[in-house]
């Protein structure tokens, strides 16, 4: 694994937007995508990069980790909705290109089944990642096999928590998600991981330099040939360097 260390949250950004840019320089590349607060930086640097380098977006595709089940693609907290308010409305990515699992599809199983044949169909170039406090990567927690494809989760009483502040309610936080399995995210040829703030320390720790174990889903990422970690310091601290 590379591993990056910045001085803060805008540097963290920006290394992550070089690596993105490197991928960019393929017209048809397929991004994996991701929601949280991590990755918004380098969405505004692809923003930014987009309307002042007239970088384009059009020939590409991206495929976005997971969706809250229940949340129509038009409620402000869906996942889809993050993807264009925070991106795909400000680039000119065609959004018929852009995917994400359907949080209404009346089949769960079915959905499952239509999104890793569409994972399989276009494989992705690069995957972006946030990590949790806990480890986790996408909605898959700590336990989830390492073997495991798009699935449907229930949440943690700690996940729906944490994403609580998005809501005006804690009990209108889905209880159920959808989400690209450990075995997905790690069939993309490259994986950028993205870690900022104390709280990631502990997760960033067993992440480098822990046992490699479902106990702490990301730990999977030191068998992967081409991640890159970059972390600000607060989320490093434990790994020295
Ligand atoms: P965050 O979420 O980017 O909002 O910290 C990361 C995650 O929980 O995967």
């Amino acid at each position: 694994m590379k591993i990056i260390i910045t001085k803060d949250y805008e540097e963290l950004s920006e290394k992550a937007f070089e690596i993105m840019k490197g991928v960019l320089a393929t017209r048809e590349a397929v991004l994996g995508l991701a929601t949280g607060s991590t990755p918004l930086g380098l969405y505004r640097k692809m923003i930014e990069d987009h309307l002042q380098n007239g970088t384009s977006y059009r020939g590409m595709r991206a495929i976005n980790l997971d969706e809250y089940v229940g949340l129509s693609p038009e409620n402000e907290q869906s996942y889809r909705y993050f993807m264009r308010k925070n991106l795909f409305d400000s680039i000119d990515i065609d959004l018929a290109n852009t995917y994400i699992e359907n949080g209404l599809a009346p089949n769960a199983e079915e959905e499952c089944l239509r999104y890793n044949a569409l994972l399989a169909r276009f494989p992705r170039d690069i995957q972006l990642l946030g990590i949790g406090a806990n480890g986790h990567i996408a909605f898959n927690e700590p336990g989830t096999p390492f073997d495991s494809e798009t699935h449907v989760v229930a949440l943690t009483e700690n996940t729906i928590e944490m994403n609580a502040r998005f809501f005006k309610d804690k009990n209108e936080v889905p209880r159920r998600a959808f989400t690209m399995g450990i075995k997905n995210i790690t069939d993309a040829k490259k994986v950028l991981i993205l870690a900022c703030g104390a709280s990631k320390a502990d997760a960033v720790y067993g992440l480098v330099k822990g046992k490699v174990t479902e106990d702490l889903p990301a730990s999977i990422l030191q068998q992967h040939k081409d991640c890159i970690l970059i972390a600000d310091r607060e989320a490093a601290a434990l790994i020295g360097g």
